[in-house]
């Protein structure tokens, strides 16, 4: 269809920067631009555009190519459907043959629905600006709401008129199909022939793909008839999906990547208001509750949400549902409550722009302590209901994937209830180990739903999570690991728990999976110590407490001539602060891990325990280690201007990213 001189031109016009930069939001370092990756899920940047190779890499889940097949990916487009995108985002014309009738139908259904949309799209403005009654009606009633000509035209708003059929007519003579109209919604037709303009006599607020295309319409009466919905929306279709989709993101996006900041308002006219006042990084669920394919639209832009829904209490409820949806997503939530009976458009109204983001800056707190607080009045005022009311705010500190970002809120929650954090500490463990079994079932469930549906040939591969999938078991020791993790902060904790498992049970036996010659793996019987030093040497993880060092060394010294140092060889040494801390590391009392008794499994024999307790000392060893070098190398990434040494550094991340979701597997010993 389109000539190889024209493709060329819109190949050489293209920039990939610009093309992806439409949909993801990118910083530029050093000669490349990243950001987070749109084909997976991630908190962190991995995802790599190279103007000058003129390709995108996401490092995390492999996903490459150029602009073209970026564009194919990412819109779904066809071929054709990518590079006409490209001609128009370029200003190339791109000629259009004669339409036959054939190549007319041969034309993909999406292209034809929104040649539609976009045909419905300009006649809603232009009723609304030259019609005598849309401009009486229509603009009136927008006027009367307080907005400007210049926000009515920037968010295209509309007007429908009061007659049944003026819309389909109008169409129909204009040689779209009543398919058509039918599957956008613009049309409602009766078994009996009748039809009917779905959106008669309503203000039209188009709802626009990130890209800018018409997708739909949110459409609000006029009248006060109670009878009538207030609005009426576009059922979803082929082209419009209402949970994919953000009221106001193709307006806001780039305010929004500015700000590194995104308000969520509850209606469509609190987002206009919101821009018209100056705060342009706000969106709204198109009057759905929102969705998780919502919020992770929200989080390639940026991973800071204020959500400003009314205050009433469906409102209020609404808010610690969408929060938790973010918390789950590593996002960082905050809340702006309005007085009770505003929204941000009548607070607009009754007070004007400047005091709308000053009451915005001021009123505005982090979410978790707003919760916190709310959660401690109610506590006050309801005693009886006390564990209940805590559970609800420990679940949502579960949800936070991030270590030091849980860790700080058991902190100040912990305050704020005036309970001691460990016992705060523990039972966030508890809901994570309880969110993870209840998510590893709810996996196996779609596993089983999916395995069926590519029985009969037609699934497809589920994108890739950071959360690795995990057994009952991996999951039950993860929670552990997170106990321990939440015990303390510091690398000495670790280190002592290592130590201790070291000095007072190395000649303890264990069994422990060794790989065998057919790359299968056994378990055998070894002892503590060798396990360890095994482990830990095939990390090249050293520790870094001085006097552990040493008595550490003396392992890996005696390992090598086949002997352990029993308890006499301690007490003899000459060395004072090594002699005193193997001692104490060897008569501390330890107690029994909680979980056993907790279970009422009954305790599990002594050797098993040890076992269990080693593996878990070594995950959490490691991961604590894992997480700093996460965090060093992405402050490495962060001043690193050399594309080939970024390159280096990201193959170490995902090489360390892989490491870490492997990190119970991977604890085999490994002789030689
Ligand atoms: N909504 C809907 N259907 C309804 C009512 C509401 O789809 N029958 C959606 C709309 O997207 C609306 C949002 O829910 O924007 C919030 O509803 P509401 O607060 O009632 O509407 P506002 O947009 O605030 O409208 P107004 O200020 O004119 O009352
Ligand atoms: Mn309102």
């Amino acid at each position: 269809m389109i000539s190889h001189e024209t493709k060329q031109r819109i190949l050489d016009a293209t920039r990939i920067e610009e093309v992806v930069g439409d949909f993801v939001s990118l910083k530029k370092r050093g000669a490349n631009h990243i950001g987070c990756c749109p084909f997976h899920n991630e908190k962190t940047p991995s995802f790599y555009v190279s103007p000058s190779k003129g390709i995108f890499k996401c490092f995390g889940c492999g996903e490459a190519g150029d602009a073209v097949s970026f564009l194919m990916k990412h819109e779904h487009y066809t071929y054709p459907e990518a590079l006409k995108w490209l001609a128009a985002k370029y200003n190339i014309a791109v000629e259009e043959e004669e339409m036959t009738p054939e190549a007319k139908e041969a034309k993909s259904e999406r292209e034809s629905l929104y040649n539609l949309t976009e045909f419905a799209q300009k006649w809603f403005v232009e009723i609304l600006n030259h019609d005598e009654t849309g401009q009486a009606v229509g603009l009136g009633y927008y006027h009367e709401r307080g907005l400007t000509d210049e926000i009515i035209a920037r968010f295209g708003l509309g007007y429908s008129p009061e007659a049944w059929q003026a819309f389909s007519d109008h169409a129909l003579k204009s040689g779209y199909s009543k398919d058509m109209l039918e599957k956008t919604g613009l049309t409602i037709f009766k078994e009996d022939g009748k039809y009917y303009d779905r959106f008669r006599g309503r203000v039209t607020f188009p709802i626009y793909s990130i890209s800018g295309r018409v997708l739909g319409w949110s459409c609000r009466i006029l009248s006060k008839e109670k009878q009538a919905a207030k609005y009426v929306n576009s059922p979803d279709s082929a082209i419009y999906n209402k949970s994919h989709i953000l009221y106001g993101l193709y307006q806001a996006k780039t305010a929004i990547s500015k700000a590194d900041k995104c308000y969520l308002v509850e209606g469509n006219l609190d987002v206009v208001s919101m821009h018209q006042s100056g705060v342009e990084n706000t969106v709204a669920s198109c009057g759905t509750s929102l969705t998780v394919e919502q919020v992770r639209l929200i989080k390639r832009y940026t991973q800071n949400v204020t959500i400003v829904y009314d205050s009433d209490a469906a409102g209020i409820k609404a808010t610690q549902r969408a929060a938790n949806m973010m918390f789950e997503e590593g996002m960082k939530v905050r809340c702006v409550l309005f007085p009770d009976g505003d929204d941000p458009d009548s607070y607009a109204q009754h007070n004007g722009s400047t005091a709308l983001q000053k009451y915005l800056a001021e009123h505005e707190e982090n979410y978790m302590l707003y919760k916190a607080r709310i959660t401690n009045m109610d506590i006050r005022r309801d005693p009886i209901r006390k564990s209940e009311l805590l559970q609800d705010i420990i679940n949502t500190i579960a949800l936070v994937p991030d270590l030091m970002e849980r860790t700080e809120y058991i902190a100040q929650c912990a305050n704020i209830f005036n309970i001691p954090e460990q016992a705060m500490a523990t039972s966030v463990a508890r809901a994570i180990r309880n969110q993870k079994q209840k998510q590893w079932k709810q996996q196996q469930e779609a596993q089983a739903g999916q395995e069926a549906q590519s029985a009969e040939g037609q699934s497809q591969p589920a994108a890739p999570t950071e959360s690795a999938q995990q057994s009952p078991q991996e999951a039950e020791s993860m929670a552990r690991v997170e106990e321990i993790l939440q015990e303390a902060q510091h690398n000495e904790h670790y280190e002592k728990h290592i130590m201790e498992l070291l000095v007072r049970s190395g000649n303890e036996k264990i069994m422990w999976p060794v790989p065998t010659a057919d790359g299968k793996e056994e378990e055998c019987d070894w002892d503590v110590a060798s396990v360890i030093v095994n482990v830990l040497r095939r990390d090249g993880i050293e520790l870094e407490n001085p006097v552990y060092k040493k008595i550490y060394s003396i392992y890996e010294e005696s390992l090598q001539h086949g002997t352990l140092p029993d308890s006499t060889f301690f007490t003899g040494l000459d060395d004072e602060n090594v002699r005193n801390t193997a001692i104490s590391l060897m008569i501390e009392p330890k107690e029994l891990s909680p979980m056993w008794a907790e279970k009422g499994i009954g305790v599990p024999s002594e050797r098993k325990r040890l076992q269990q307790d080693v593996k878990e000392s070594l995950m959490s060893f490691r991961l604590r280690r894992l997480d700093q070098l996460l965090e060093r190398n992405a402050k490495d990434l962060k001043e690193a201007d050399d594309p080939e040494l970024q390159m280096e550094l990201m193959r170490e991340r995902s090489v360390l990213m892989a490491q870490r979701l492997a990190l119970g597997k991977d604890l085999r010993i490994v002789i030689g």
